[in-house]
């Protein structure tokens, strides 16, 4: 069958196809360890399962739900901007619960752009912005992020482009796949930018309470919301990856615009699940700090492994990835990558997969019991010594 023209040039993703390659090596008995993706292990807090458990068990809450979400959820999610990135939201205007942050990044991309619209894409950055871009008919324009201007984008450089079609523009910090936090005036050159040049700037936030003592939020600058969509997800803060829920950000007349785009391609979320996931935004700081303190003992084992592998890393990362220079002895980090995975059993994701920029570096994921990491660094030991 002939599939639609839009699905040109947008391949499988990455970790889908990796992933049947490593299925496929587990039934040969070979027992990868796969520190490739970054699904926390860990449970959501008790309290989470314990509001689903209850709040299923009533007999008047398996309806559809309202395209807007729960208020008690758009409540929960704006004290938690309030309480964490000192960001005012309005919870009934300002705030749009979404089944994942995954599934905003489409709504953005399908609302705004038409045939010939650009948007900026982070080199390296999150695949997912350029499919979104790409199935909605824009065309997707990268900027190259370097180590040297510690990943953040040089505006310099952007102002000599013509930006004239340029509709969105999306960034990301902390940065995946580079783990880097802002500096600290990124956030208002970012939102000057955006007017100056009448672009959306699209900030997805997912990971800033991972390893990282002050969350912050675009949403929080003067102004912000002029130019500004944040999108924000419980998947990697609290441990609920599987239970998809995400949440778009934005001025009332931005939530307006992406809801007529949504409210036609899904429902809302099982009410049980937005409530637990409200429980959820209620944690105080020592849940947090007990999610971190494990992250930090797995960056050690981490660290250790990318040692022996002579790669070179910042140990300020935020996220629950560690970011690596590859040695000049690999020709990339996808060479290095399969040494690993087919020498070690060892499977760590190559840097390319996130734009050329990150060619000579690799990814790896803080997702895996220490034992695990343990594991991985006595299999690369031993191949080493090989
Ligand atoms: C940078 C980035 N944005 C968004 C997502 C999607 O997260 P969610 O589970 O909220 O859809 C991910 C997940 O890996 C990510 O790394």
């Amino acid at each position: 069958m002939q599939t639609a023209k839009r699905l040109e040039g947008i391949g499988e993703y990455y970790f889908s196809t990796k992933l049947r390659e490593i299925e496929e090596l587990n039934k040969q008995g070979k027992n990868i360890i796969n520190l490739g993706i970054g699904s926390p292990d860990l449970p959501p807090q008790p309290e989470v399962i314990k509001t689903l458990q209850e709040e299923s068990a009533k007999p008047n809450v398996h309806a559809y739900q309202g395209y807007k979400g729960s208020p008690v959820l758009r409540g929960a999610i704006s004290s938690w901007y309030k309480t964490w990135y000192r960001a005012e939201l309005n919870p009934d205007t300002e705030i749009l619960p979404l089944i994942g942050s995954k599934e905003g990044i489409m709504h953005i991309c399908m609302t705004y752009l038409n045939e010939g619209d650009e948007a900026l894409i982070p080199n390296p950055g999150y695949p997912t912005y350029t499919s979104a871009v790409k199935l909605a008919g824009g065309t997707p324009i990268p900027y190259v992020l370097t180590e040297g201007n510690h990943w953040e984008p040089d505006f310099e450089a952007l102002e000599q482009r013509d930006l004239s079609k340029v509709k969105l523009m999306w960034v990301n910090y902390p940065q995946m796949p580079t783990g880097q936090l802002p500096s600290a005036g990124l956030f208002k050159k970012l939102v000057a930018f955006g007017k100056k040049h009448g672009i959306l700037i699209c900030h997805d936030n997912p990971y800033s309470f991972i390893l990282n003592d002050a969350p912050a939020s675009l949403l929080a600058v003067e102004g912000a919301k002029e130019v500004v969509i944040e999108l924000n997800s419980l998947s990697k803060s609290q441990n609920m990856a599987g239970w998809r829920v995400g949440m778009l950000c934005a001025a009332k007349e931005r939530i307006d615009e992406v809801l007529r785009f949504k409210s036609n391609m899904d429902s809302g979320m099982f009410l049980p699940v937005q409530l637990a996931a409200a429980k959820a935004l209620m944690a105080g700081k020592e849940w947090y700090d007990s999610v971190n303190a494990v992250y930090r003992q797995r960056r050690d084992k981490v660290v250790h492994l990318l040692q022996l592998l002579d790669c070179r890393f910042s140990t300020e990362q935020a996220g629950m990835f560690m970011w690596a220079k590859i040695p000049a002895k690999y020709k990339s980090g996808y060479a290095l990558s399969d040494a690993i995975l087919y020498n070690a059993a060892v499977f760590i994701t190559p840097g390319g997969i996130f734009g050329s920029a990150g060619d000579d570096y690799i990814r790896v994921s803080l997702c895996s019991a220490e034992a695990k990491l343990q594991e991985s660094i006595d299999r690369v030991k031993t191949f080493l010594k090989q």
